[in-house]
């Protein structure tokens, strides 16, 4: 029987589909996922804030330990992935499963389709699971064009990964003034590191005690189940959360083109009639499900699940850190406390303002969606996401007194304490 290549890959995809039925949709997001954090004017007096801090066991920290930081478009992922990337001991990858999403659901945004986001969520894990092994060429499948040779330039955000951008995997040459290679951005880690040697990544993969990879194209922690509960990988996700009025405030600023009706709304006051609600029902629901499933402290999650509010991170960045690696069992090195202290003081003297660094001025604060949302996009999002304010500690507002008087916090004391 003759096959065309349409129903070869229909027949793939459908083996795919059945192999993992269980597992929830891939919700719509969009295609970009970068995301920034802009901390609040925290000098070094808030930086050493040491409310009482929750106690952890401690681990055997010689076990190679595998991070996943589970998290949404704009709520502050780049910088959680920081905290691992800046580690002397740990490769990070940024976003590796935006190959995935591109190779096999380029229309993604369009696609409502159950059986397609089934495919895309079990790829997702089968690739995850493989690149905490160090088997980075899987990765290659999915890079278009297809890498020959184990050699691509075409690794998203690259860049964004200090394993990639440093000795052996990256030899760029040394400048007439340079005593040793820094790389002051990532453009220019891809400019002068040249195309990236996959198999020279696996074996740096390899030589780092422990990995971390950051993600916005897994939904749930639910759907990370399979992976948690294999032996062999040692997994433990940190859930990141952030307000979702300060997600969307944030998301329109930066996908324009996906969030142009909400900017309308904001520019006209009046709500437009095609506004798609799904952009940030699908945040609340998420959310809500996911971190419900941690809370609800099921035996599967034991010692494996972290709950990290952003706007937390943004005030005590030191402190929220501190508490990350005591839940992980692992020593916080000096280089991320550096990188810390260098990259929350609040400076307003940057010299870009991409949009997608980690850095932000001070200005640029979790808080600062109370003053860019108009109040009917305020209460609009706070009756979509009701039950998950709640849920993590973030007050609803009645008047827009209230919501512009920024002395007074939006954001309720709340302690979530890992289970072991
Ligand atoms: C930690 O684990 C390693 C390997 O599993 C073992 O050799 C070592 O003795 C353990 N250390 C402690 C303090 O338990
Ligand atoms: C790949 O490697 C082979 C053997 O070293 C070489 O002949 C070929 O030109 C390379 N292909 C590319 C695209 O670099
Ligand atoms: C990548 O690195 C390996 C190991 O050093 C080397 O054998 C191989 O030739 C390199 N590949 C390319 C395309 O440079
Ligand atoms: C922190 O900033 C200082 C001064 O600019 C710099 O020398 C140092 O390398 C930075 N450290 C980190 C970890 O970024
Ligand atoms: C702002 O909130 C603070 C603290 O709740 C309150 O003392 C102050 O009067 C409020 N200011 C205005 C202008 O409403």
């Amino acid at each position: 029987m003759q096959c065309s290549w349409k129903s070869m890959v229909l027949l793939v995809l459908a083996s795919i589909a059945i192999q993992y039925t269980a597992i929830r949709t891939f919700s719509t997001k969009p295609l970009s996922l970068l995301c920034s954090v802009g901390l609040a004017a925290a000098g070094r007096a808030i930086l050493s804030h040491t409310p009482s801090s929750p106690s952890f066991p401690s681990f055997n920290a010689s076990k190679r330990t595998h991070i996943l930081i589970l998290a949404t478009t704009r709520s502050g992922s780049s910088f959680v992935g920081q905290l691992f990337n800046q580690h002397p001991e740990f490769f990070y990858l940024f976003e590796p499963l935006y190959h995935v999403q591109l190779a096999l659901l380029p229309r993604l945004a369009q696609s409502r389709n159950l059986a397609e986001r089934r495919v895309m969520l079990g790829a997702a894990r089968d690739l995850l699971r493989s690149l905490y092994h160090c088997h980075l060429n899987s990765l290659e499948s999915y890079i278009r064009p297809r890498p020959t040779n184990h050699s691509t330039d075409k690794l998203f955000r690259r860049g964004a990964s200090q394993s990639l951008c440093s000795p052996p995997v990256c030899e760029a040459p040394l400048g007439p003034d340079e005593q040793n290679l820094v790389l002051a951005d990532e453009g220019e880690c891809v400019r002068r590191c040249g195309p990236l040697n996959v198999s020279l990544a696996a074996d740096a993969c390899r030589a780092k005690r422990h990995a971390a990879i950051k993600t916005v194209r897994i939904p749930q922690v639910s759907d990370l189940r399979a992976l948690i509960e294999d032996p062999r990988l040692n997994l433990k996700v940190v859930q990141l959360v952030r307000d979702p009025r300060g997600i969307l405030a944030s998301r329109i600023e930066t996908f324009r083109d996906t969030y142009r009706l909400w900017r309308l709304w904001r520019a006209t006051g009046r709500r437009p009639h095609n506004l798609d609600l799904g952009q940030i029902n699908t945040v609340c629901e998420d959310f809500l499900r996911s971190v419900s499933t941690g809370l609800a402290r099921p035996a599967w999650l034991r010692g494996r699940y972290m709950l990290l509010r952003y706007e937390d991170l943004a005030r005590f960045p030191l402190q929220k850190t501190r508490e990350l690696y005591s839940f992980l069992g692992l020593d916080l090195d000096h280089s991320v406390e550096d990188w810390i202290i260098n990259n929350t003081r609040g400076s307003s003297d940057l010299s870009s303002r991409q949009k997608f660094t980690t850095v932000r001025d001070s200005a640029a604060n979790a808080e600062n969606w109370r003053v860019k949302l108009s109040f009917d996009m305020v209460v609009y999002t706070q009756t979509a996401c009701q039950p998950l304010l709640e849920l993590l500690g973030y007050k609803t507002v009645f008047h827009p007194r209230e919501l512009r008087n920024l002395s007074h916090s939006l954001v309720e004391d709340r302690t979530f304490v890992p289970f072991f």
